[in-house]
């Protein structure tokens, strides 16, 4: 190895000692520090080019003489940078550079008299900036001079990068949380509307619940009402038997009853309980009475003598796990609904027509069925998928609420049955309520 070669990797070595510690600016401070000591040189000078058009330096780190000088710009053109810069690797002027560049006012004003500069690159090829070095006399040993600049011009080039790494990454993370707090906010304020929607949401239902619970509680005391109505009237007819008396006081009192269970039923549906708990109940003589009840209160008396009532009862059917008053009411309201379609077909005035109703009752292995079928107006085929649907009525103001099955289907689901409903206008009505009838051993298992 040649002695120069040997040298400049003593220096370099040397140089290369940085406390290992430091790294970004204070690094590239202390490497251009021990330049300047080990070089034996009075000017060290570690700059960038300022973007985008690159015709001036501007210096991070200038030493001169014993210690470090504020920064300054100055303009490429004319100065031993511009060759430099133009992509030489090293460029040396071990003597006289002055002369070589005799407009540059900064080589005269500092009295410089060589220089060596090399400059440090993007990973792309492009300028990043320059490390420079110069002196007020002759190199001595510009062979090795230029080799150890070059060296530490690549070493600072890494350095400049890793920082305009980490700006970048400290500029997308100052922006990405700006993003984050923005969409923060956003999310807040469309929280706090969406809590206000809420809230509103919220009142306009209790109100519609409020105002569904009226209607349905005056929809469902109409019927015991018309029941106690006729009875009082019954009592009020001279001479009559003590029969008959009986009778309609003991329909005052059942419907009396009934309608205070319907007040207290409709108050725990407000309230969100559970309507019933249930309890076992014969189901055949439930329908029987109530059926009857509610014939004997019709107030329609062409209808009542002309009405054929059928009930058919299969035999045995077990007592079955139910919320009665609820069960009852669904019953109460097919029938209304059967009665009101009968009558219609028959004031229709076809002589022929014999208004019918059909109950059925049949049990099978795990439910218990009832249909409850009339041969009265039926309903259209576009009526027929809505006819469950709250407030959902075909008839006049005054005589439907649309609240009937709507009602009824929804006492049966939560007696975990089945509702439906099948209908050919004109022909017949039939609804089909199935519920679930467990014997009593699955019942306590
Ligand atoms: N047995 C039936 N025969 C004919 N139409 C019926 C029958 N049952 C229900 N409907 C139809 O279903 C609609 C809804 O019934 P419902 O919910 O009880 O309300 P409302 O009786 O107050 O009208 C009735 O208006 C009627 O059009
Ligand atoms: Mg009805």
């Amino acid at each position: 190895m040649e002695v120069s070669t040997m040298q400049s990797l003593e220096l370099i070595k040397d140089i290369y000692n940085v406390d290992q510690l430091l790294s970004g600016k204070s690094y590239i401070q202390e490497l251009v520090h021990r330049l300047a000591k080990a070089l034996n040189v009075k000017y060290v000078m570690v700059g960038h080019a300022i973007e985008p058009e690159q015709k001036s330096i501007q210096t991070d780190f200038l030493w001169a003489g014993d210690g470090f000088v504020p920064n300054v710009v100055y303009e490429l053109a004319d100065t031993p940078c511009t060759h430099v810069i133009c992509g030489t690797r090293v460029n040396c002027y071990n003597s006289q550079v002055q002369l070589a560049f005799p407009k540059d006012r900064m080589l005269q004003d500092m009295n410089i008299e060589s220089y060596i500069g090399a400059p440090f690159l993007h990973t792309d090829g492009g300028l990043i900036g320059l490390l420079v070095i110069m002196d007020e006399h002759p190199f001595k040993n510009p062979a090795m001079l230029s080799s150890v600049v070059e060296f530490f011009a690549a070493r600072i080039g890494t350095e400049y990068r890793r920082l305009a790494a980490e700006d970048s990454l400290l500029r997308i993370k100052e922006s990405l949380e700006q993003l984050v707090q923005e969409r923060t906010a956003e999310l807040q304020q469309a929280f706090a509307s969406l809590q206000q929607t809420q809230k509103q949401l919220i009142s306009q239902e209790k109100l519609a619940t409020i105002g569904r619970i009226t209607f349905g509680i005056a929809h469902e005391l109409k019927n015991p009402l018309n029941i106690i109505i006729n009875a009082s009237e019954i009592l009020q007819t001279e001479d009559l038997d003590p029969d008959s008396f009986k009778k309609a006081a003991d329909m005052i009192q059942q419907h009396s009853l009934r309608a205070n269970d319907i007040i207290t039923n409709m108050l725990k549906q407000a309230r969100q309980e559970s309507s019933q708990q249930p309890e076992w109940i014969n189901l055949s003589a439930m329908l029987d009475r109530s059926l009857d009840m509610y014939l004997r209160s019709l107030t329609d008396t062409e209808l009542r003598s002309r009405l054929r009532k059928n009930i058919a009862i299969s035999p045995g059917i077990k007592a079955c796990l139910l919320d009665a008053p609820g069960i009852e009411r669904v019953f109460i309201n097919i029938v209304d609904n059967s009665l009101y379609a009968l009558a219609a077909k028959m004031h229709q005035g076809e002589n022929s027509y014999t208004p019918e109703i059909n109950v059925t009752l049949n049990q099978e292995s795990g439910f218990c069925r009832i249909t409850v079928r009339d041969n009265g107006i039926g309903i259209a085929l576009k009526h027929l998928p809505n006819v469950c649907d709250e407030f959902y009525t075909t008839k006049p103001a005054g005589e439907g609420t649309g609240l009937g099955l709507w009602i009824a289907k929804q006492n049966v689901e939560k007696n975990r049955g089945s509702f439906s409903i099948t209908s050919e206008e004109d022909v017949f009505t039939e609804v089909i309520i199935e519920l679930p009838n467990p014997t009593e051993l699955e019942v306590q298992a």
